[in-house]
């Protein structure tokens, strides 16, 4: 399995502190954003990896990571988004990078307390289709919301105003090689972005999407708030533990 990092977008909500960086080399306590989801990937056992960058401060992340050797790793690979046309668009950016192969797509501002090998393992048994991870909050209007009827997802909401759950789909998705099909036949939505929720509602249309609630905690990292409360929580409890 390949592991897809998705690093672009120009992280607006956290103006000014995005006008001369990137959003993911902002500090979440004491390391850059982007080591998070990085070691989450290794802790799962995932060691090729693509990041996809975007924005005016590109070359940054490879003066700060390099071929990732911090992390043990021989290689990295990066790519270039133009402009923000949505998660699912910079994931469009790694079909050739995932070759045909299954993926694990995390994004780049979400943090997790727990280290999700035993996702990885359910999916890979899975074979096809895809595997989403959903986490209770108290704010899910934030967020694509999970409706689940038993035990079935019926269907997945991109920032409902009313939620019909209180089950957020997190930033760290799996999909086998389809994807990118699927990605080529999304149409931009209101906000003009190619949505990563349109990419799961295929899959929960075809029946082939399951579901896991994640251990620990979850945050992302894209507001002022959620940014404090990321560096809290990673220095009471440090993040991707076993
Ligand atoms: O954090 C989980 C949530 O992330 C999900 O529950 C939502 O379904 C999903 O749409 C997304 O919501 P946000 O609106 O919070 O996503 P945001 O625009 O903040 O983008 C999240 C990351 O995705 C960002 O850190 C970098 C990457 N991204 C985003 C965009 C718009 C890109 O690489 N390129 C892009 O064009």
């Amino acid at each position: 399995m390949k592991g897809i990092i998705l690093a672009g977008g120009l992280g607006s909500r956290l103006a000014p502190l995005t006008r001369i960086t990137n959003k993911h080399l902002l500090p979440v306590y004491d390391k850059p954003m982007i080591y998070y989801p990085i070691e989450a990937l290794i802790k799962a056992g995932i060691t090729d990896i693509m990041i996809v960058t975007g924005g005016n401060h590109a070359g940054d992340f490879l003066r700060l990571m390099g071929n990732g050797k911090d992390f043990g790793l021989k290689h990295l690979n990066y790519t270039y988004q133009e402009g923000e046309g949505g998660i699912a668009d910079a994931l469009s950016l790694a079909e050739y990078f995932a070759d045909g192969e299954p993926v694990c797509v995390i994004l780049g501002d979400n943090i997790i307390e727990r280290n999700i090998v035993k996702a990885v393992r359910d999916f890979k048994e899975q074979k096809t289709g895809a595997k989403i991870l959903l986490k209770e909050v108290p704010d899910p209007e934030r967020f694509g919301v999970a409706q689940i009827e038993g035990d079935r997802l019926v269907s997945i909401v991109e920032k409902p105003k009313n939620p019909r759950s209180n089950l957020a789909v997190i930033g760290i998705y799996l999909y086998d090689g389809r994807v990118f099909d699927i990605v080529k036949t999304l149409k931009p939505s209101e906000r003009g972005e190619l949505e990563i929720t349109d990419v799961n509602n295929a899959y929960v249309q075809d029946g082939t999407m399951t579901w896991e609630m994640l251990d620990g905690w979850w945050t992302d990292a894209g507001t002022f708030e959620s940014l404090l409360r990321a560096s809290v929580l990673v220095a009471q409890t440090g993040a991707n533990n076993e």
